[in-house]
């Protein structure tokens, strides 16, 4: 009995080396230990045992049955202890990691320089207007000295939603709108989309304006010249150059081109200013006589001047954008280098 004893602990030592979850384990006990198991069967061997020996036997039975319970109880230690030691591994966090940034939105490139040219004329007293975006023949044409059937249509490609309705091709018509209402003096600027048949690298269907028009009396060229050359100083820069150059527009006499000295070749020529030197920004003039009998003001009485720009045209010279439809694109590697 001693031997089977002895090969019951080695076979246990054994046995419990290829062990290494707690449900084998468990089961490991149950053979060994449990009231069913390899122990409780040796017990029952022991009313072969001669009396005298019977106290030694026993003694070595809970012996080893003590001795097999130990080395499981250890082994299940070092097992819950293996199990402890990789889940804190595996699901470690490090708490010295950046937390997750809040993204934070931003106005679009267009919005933001609308906004600074809209800031700019406010502070000099203009006052901002709006008017429909979807507009009669009149307002877009008529009213500004542009007939039916004039070659004068041909600088804008509209769209027609009928004969006498269109998509404002322009802010001009705003002007009308603001005149029809109000009696000199008159200070303001229009901001807004307008939309043209027309798609290329520097032309979108729907684009950005700011018209202006100030009327009172006495109001000279020179104060057209003075407003917009402040102007172009805020927003390109105090240097740069600027030209008035004669232009025509149907609803100003005389009328002119405001150009800025080119950026890229600092006015020597190069491939974005055509060679000239100079880049177009804007158009104005003073306002046709025309225009003021159209609304019912004297134009003996009163004078004025008018201007209108393309939004996406002065923001891709400010930025050195080469192609308009980037604005259009919603190009999130684009857009946030404007934040
Ligand atoms: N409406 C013109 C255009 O879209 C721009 C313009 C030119 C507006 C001269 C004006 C002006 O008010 O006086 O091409």
């Amino acid at each position: 009995m001693i031997d089977v004893l002895e090969d019951v602990k080695k076979q246990a030592e054994a046995e419990l080396g290829s062990v290494d979850d707690e449900v084998s384990l468990q089961n490991l006990k149950a053979k060994f230990v449990g009231r069913k198991g390899v122990i409780t069967e040796i017990l029952k061997g022991m009313k072969d045992i001669p009396d005298s020996d019977r106290p030694r036997m026993g003694k070595l039975i809970n012996e080893t049955k003590t001795f097999v319970e130990d080395l499981i109880d250890n082994r299940l230690n070092e097992i819950r202890d293996e199990k402890k030691r990789r889940s804190l591994y595996e699901e470690k966090i490090d708490v010295t990691l950046p937390g997750r940034g809040m993204p934070v939105g931003a106005r679009h490139p267009i919005t933001q320089v609308m906004e600074e040219v809209t800031a700019i004329f406010e502070r000099m007293g203009f006052e901002v207007a709006e008017g429909p975006e979807v507009e009669t023949d009149y307002y877009n044409f008529e009213a500004l000295n542009i007939p039916k059937n004039h070659p004068a249509r041909d600088m804008q490609d509209t769209f027609y939603v009928s004969d006498e309705i269109v998509l404002r091709t322009h802010t001009s018509p705003v002007q009308i709108r603001v005149m029809e209402k109000r009696k000199p003096p008159v200070k303001v600027i229009a901001p807004g989309k307008v939309y043209r048949c027309d798609s290329d690298i520097s032309h979108t269907p729907m684009f950005h304006q700011i018209e202006g028009l100030l009327v009172d009396e006495g109001v000279t060229f020179g104060d057209l010249k003075g407003v917009l050359t402040e102007f172009v100083r805020l927003v390109f820069g105090e240097g740069v150059g600027v030209r008035f150059r004669p232009s025509f527009f149907p609803f100003t006499e005389p009328s002119a081109e405001v150009d800025i000295a080119c950026m890229i070749c600092g006015g020597k020529g190069c491939r974005v200013c055509k060679n000239t030197g100079w880049l177009e920004i804007l158009g104005c003039g003073m306002v046709d006589p025309e225009v003021f009998r159209s609304v019912g003001y004297d134009p003996d009485k009163y004078s004025g001047f008018a201007f209108g720009m393309g939004i996406e045209r002065i923001t891709m010279l400010k930025f050195g954008i080469n192609d308009i439809r980037l604005f259009f694109e919603n190009d999130i590697r684009f857009l946030r280098q404007f934040t």
